[in-house]
């Protein structure tokens, strides 16, 4: 088979938010090629909704080491705190410099750029949800993604779209390009570069109900820990409250932010018990396990695992009254307005009109905490000591740098994705300046292609829906919102027996154009990895952090966990080692919302 060898500085792969601001910065000084699996605009940054998160105080006063303290509060104390406060600091100038690129944010009546509450946002000094989510509407992330996109074209970067990047080429500690498959043609591509950086994005879609599009399978994650390099921090995924009931698919964390409320089976305001100062603004976490609990206790609606939110003008109002927001209404005009894209949603999915009727949640797979570890320059290291793989970088869901902890704030994704991809974008090109294009090793692409002919060649095996669904079934009953040591040791048992099944994976397409049988098979192959190392890594953690919640250690055990994990893949299975966290004015102390 011929592969076609195309010779670029900087190699970047992945189109959503992290990708894009890193490629427009590259581009500044380095010849760049962007390669998406997906056409760019159609990157899951599209789905995020509600905000990007900046202290720009624009409506009330607010300061970037509030959202700082935010951010480490809400990452129960695992995140690294000098990434943090870049983080934050950052965050302003980046917003303001969305803002001159022409992203179209929405605004107050004074003209500056407008912001609403969101989960674990606060005043620090009063304790009460603070406005620092920066909002266009419900589609912040589709804007940001257009803005970036169009901003690439301008500084012509080259982009190959529908391009899967399927492996990197690393030998010994260098790193030379990738080798990617086109979709439409079935043609292996060598992308040889003097640097590379994933930029891939999550794995969602290892758990049954998710908010994560199909091509979130964590591609970039598997590639690296198939090429040495330990991931961090795996077990801590992120449950976001407001799913729509049964599909997963996101309510925005705006509709509590613009006043919305949750509600069971019993017509009660369950949050106020369990978060007693901001209520159903206390943090994703937090808010996911008392859905889970009140739907446990038999106060799901409908006797289900569901309950309400409600964003109707006449709840919305009598709770800002009991709230002591006497200045605060709603009306179904301002719904419309602020929330278009999630009224659309339920209605079309549902038939539920927001502005009428509450609409049927649950919590839905939602974010990766964890992932490739970086510096806070965007470069991947290889180990826990933090040895740096020269020319290899990663930023955005896919990177751990760690900013998240155990648990993501709501808008700190999107945060994440600029701050951390133009960093990790100005690097790059700063080493592409000195580094060489080193030589292609013979057959760079041999054993992938290999790996890809034996899918289509396997005649009498699973298919990977029904391996995909088994897998989802796993992760969601023994790795889900709660978690039990003899549960995730099946998981870690169940995962490898799918592993082993999946050797004889079959397809019916054997066709070289658009074959997705064959990508969504090599795909599942991706997922099975990442859902085993974070099932190894959970069952390792004894104690109960963020969004790892042990019923058999409810406790937070900060003498033996203040720890970051690192699995590596062996060949005799994985192997975990730990990091100390970096503190610096934050000790941990018990989180009380
Ligand atoms: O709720 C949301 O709009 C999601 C935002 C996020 O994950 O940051």
């Amino acid at each position: 088979m011929t592969v076609k060898i195309h010779k670029h500085d900087a190699i970047i792969v992945g189109a959503g938010g992290s990708g894009l601001m890193a490629a427009l910065y590259a581009s500044r000084e380095a010849d760049v090629a962007v390669i998406s699996k997906l056409y760019p605009t159609r990157s899951h940054t599209g789905a995020a909704q509600g905000g990007i998160g900046a202290s720009l105080g624009n409506d009330e006063e607010d300061r970037w080491e509030w959202h700082a303290y935010d951010t480490v509060k809400g990452g129960d104390y695992l995140s690294d705190q000098d990434a943090v406060d870049i983080l934050c600091k950052d965050a302003v100038e980046v917003v303001i410099e969305l803002e001159h690129m022409g992203l179209p944010f929405d605004r107050f009546p004074n003209g500056r750029i407008s912001q609403r509450r969101f989960g674990g946002h606060t005043n620090n000094e009063t304790g009460r949800p603070v406005q620092r989510a920066c909002h266009a509407a419900d589609r912040t992330g589709h804007m940001i993604l257009q803005t970036l996109y169009q901003q690439c074209i301008k500084n012509e970067v080259n982009f190959f779209d529908e391009f899967h990047v399927v492996d990197l080429i690393r030998v010994d500690n260098t790193v030379r390009g990738v080798v990617a498959y086109e979709i439409a043609t079935g043609d292996f591509h060598i992308f040889h570069g003097k640097a590379v950086l994933f930029a891939t994005g999550g794995w969602g879609r290892c758990w049954e109900v998710t908010s994560n599009a199909h091509s979130l399978t964590g591609d970039g994650a598997a590639i690296c820990l198939r090429n040495g390099i330990p991931l961090e921090d795996m077990e801590f995924f992120q449950f976001h409250p407001t799913g729509i009931f049964k599909l997963g698919i996101l309510i925005t964390e705006g509709v509590r932010g613009e006043g919305g409320v949750l509600i069971n089976s019993e017509g009660e305001r369950f949050m106020e018990r369990y978060a007693p100062s901001i209520k159903d603004l206390a943090s994703r976490d937090v808010v996911s396990r008392a859905i889970y609990l009140e739907t446990k206790a038999g106060r799901g609606i409908n006797g289900q695992n569901y309950v309400h939110l409600d964003v109707t003008p006449e709840t919305v109002n009598h709770y800002f009254k009991q709230d002591g927001y006497t200045d605060r209404a709603i009306s179904r005009e301002y719904i419309e307005e602020k929330l278009p894209d999630i009224a659309d949603f339920t209605r079309t999915y549902l038939g539920v009109d927001p502005v009428k009727e509450p609409m049927p949640i649950q919590p839905t797979a939602h974010y990766a905490m964890g992932g490739i570890p970086t510096t806070t320059d965007g470069e991947v290291v290889i180990d826990a000591q933090n040895t740096v793989l020269p020319g290899l970088f990663a930023a955005g869901e896919c990177a751990c740098v760690s900013v998240h902890g155990a648990n993501r704030l709501g808008t700190n994704s999107l945060t994440d994705l600029v701050v951390f991809g133009r960093r990790a974008g100005r690097n790059m090109a700063k080493y592409c300046q000195t580094a060489e294009h080193l030589p292609l090793p013979e057959g760079a692409a041999d054993s992938i292609i290999a790996e890809f002919e034996a899918i289509k060649a396997n005649t009498d095996g699973p298919k990977h829906n029904e391996l995909r669904q088994k897998m989802q079934n796993v992760m969601t009953e023994k790795v889900g919102v709660f978690r039990i040591q003899e549960l995730m040791d099946e998981a870690i048992l169940d995962m490898g027996k799918l592993r082993e099944q999946f050797n004889s994976v079959t397809i019916d397409d054997k066709s070289n154009q658009y074959n997705t049988d064959l990508l969504e098979a090599w795909e599942l192959g991706c997922l099975l990895e990442l859902a085993e190392v974070t099932a190894t890594s959970a069952a390792a953690r004894t104690e109960s952090r963020g969004a790892h919640a042990r019923d058999d250690y409810q406790k937070r055990d900060d003498e033996n966990f203040l720890a970051h994990t690192y699995c590596f893949k062996t060949e005799n299975g994985y192997r975990l080692d730990y990091q100390p966290v970096i503190i610096d004015r934050y000790q941990p102390k018990e989180r009380v919302y």
